[in-house]
C-alpha cells in the first residue's frame, strides 16, 4: 500500500506518469507566479523567472494537460496565481475543461508587504475554482467567523474573499521557505473541496503546506517538487505532524 503523504522529488511533468489515472480528488497548484525573479529565503531558494507570459504559460499548460486524465470525475481543481498570470490560467482551463465547469474565483486576501504610490496596494492572491463535473463535485461549505455586529460571535459560510493573514516572520508554523503558504489557507480549501478520506495532489508543493494540512484532516496527499530543499523541508514536517488520530 502506498505512504498515505507522498513526497516525490521530480519535475510535475515527469512525476505525474506515475500516478494512476483517475485517483485525485483535488489539486491544488501554487507554481512558481513568473515574478521575474529567484525567490529565495533562509531555508532554501527556487527559479520564477520565465522570458515573456506566454512561455510561463507554455510551462503550465503542458503540465496540467498532463495532470487531467489523474483527476476522478468528482474532482476540483485549485489553481492559485495572482494579477501576473490568472486572467491566463482562467482562459486556459475554459478552453481544457469548458466554461460551465468554473465554480469561483476566490480572492486571498492579506495585509502583510509593501505599496506604491502609483497603484493601489495589491493586496490578494488568486485562486480560481474549477469542476470535473458540476453535478457531482464534492464541497462543503467552510464556516468562518462572522463579522457583522448582528452576527458577533457566530460563524457563517465562507465567501469567495478568504481573508487569512499571511505568515508573519514570528509565525511558529514559518519553515523559512520562500512563498509558503499559511496552513489555515490550505486547511479551508482542502476542507471544503476535498472528500474525507480523499487525495490531494500538489505538483509544486514547496515547503509541503498542503500535504500537512492535508494529514491534519485525514485526507491523503501527494506533493512534487523538483527542489530537493523543498522535499527535504515537507518530509520534516509531515513527519512532525501527528495523524489526527494520533493528536
Ligand atoms: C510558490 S512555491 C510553492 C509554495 C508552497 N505552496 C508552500 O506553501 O511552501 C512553488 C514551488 O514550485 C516548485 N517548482 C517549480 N517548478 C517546478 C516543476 N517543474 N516541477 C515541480 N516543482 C516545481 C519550486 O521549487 C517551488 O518550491
Amino acid at each position: 500500500m502506498h505512504d498515505p503523504h507522498r513526497v516525490i522529488q521530480h519535475d510535475w511533468i515527469d512525476a505525474i506518469s506515475n500516478i494512476d489515472d483517475a485517483s485525485i480528488d483535488l489539486i491544488y497548484v501554487d507554481p512558481p507566479f513568473n515574478t521575474g525573479k529567484t525567490q529565495s529565503a533562509i531555508a532554501g531558494e527556487y527559479d520564477d523567472a520565465w522570458a515573456t507570459t506566454e512561455e510561463w504559460l507554455g510551462w503550465f499548460r503542458s503540465r496540467l494537460e498532463r495532470t487531467l486524465p489523474k483527476l476522478k470525475p468528482t474532482a476540483s481543481l485549485l489553481i492559485h496565481t495572482d494579477w501576473r498570470t490568472t486572467h491566463h490560467v482562467r482562459l486556459l482551463l475554459d478552453e481544457l475543461l469548458g466554461e460551465d465547469r468554473f465554480v469561483n474565483h476566490l480572492i486571498w486576501k492579506y495585509g502583510l508587504g509593501g505599496s506604491s504610490p502609483r497603484r493601489f496596494a495589491r493586496k490578494h492572491d488568486d485562486i480560481l475554482f474549477y469542476c470535473i463535473d458540476p453535478d457531482t463535485y464534492h464541497f462543503e461549505a467552510p464556516m468562518v467567523p462572522a463579522t457583522s455586529n448582528r452576527m458577533k460571535g457566530q460563524v457563517k459560510k465562507a465567501t469567495d474573499v478568504l481573508d487569512i493573514p499571511t505568515l508573519n516572520n514570528m509565525a511558529s508554523e514559518r519553515v523559512g521557505y520562500p512563498t509558503q503558504k499559511p496552513l489555515a489557507l490550505l486547511q479551508l480549501l482542502i476542507g471544503a473541496c476535498c472528500p474525507p478520506g480523499g487525495t490531494v495532489l500538489d505538483p509544486c508543493c514547496g515547503s509541503g503546506t498542503t500535504l500537512v494540512a492535508a494529514k491534519n484532516l485525514n485526507r491523503h496527499a501527494i506533493g512534487f517538487d523538483q527542489n530537493p530543499d523543498a522535499c527535504e523541508i515537507t518530509m520534516d514536517r509531515l513527519k512532525k505532524t501527528p495523524a489526527p488520530h494520533d493528536a
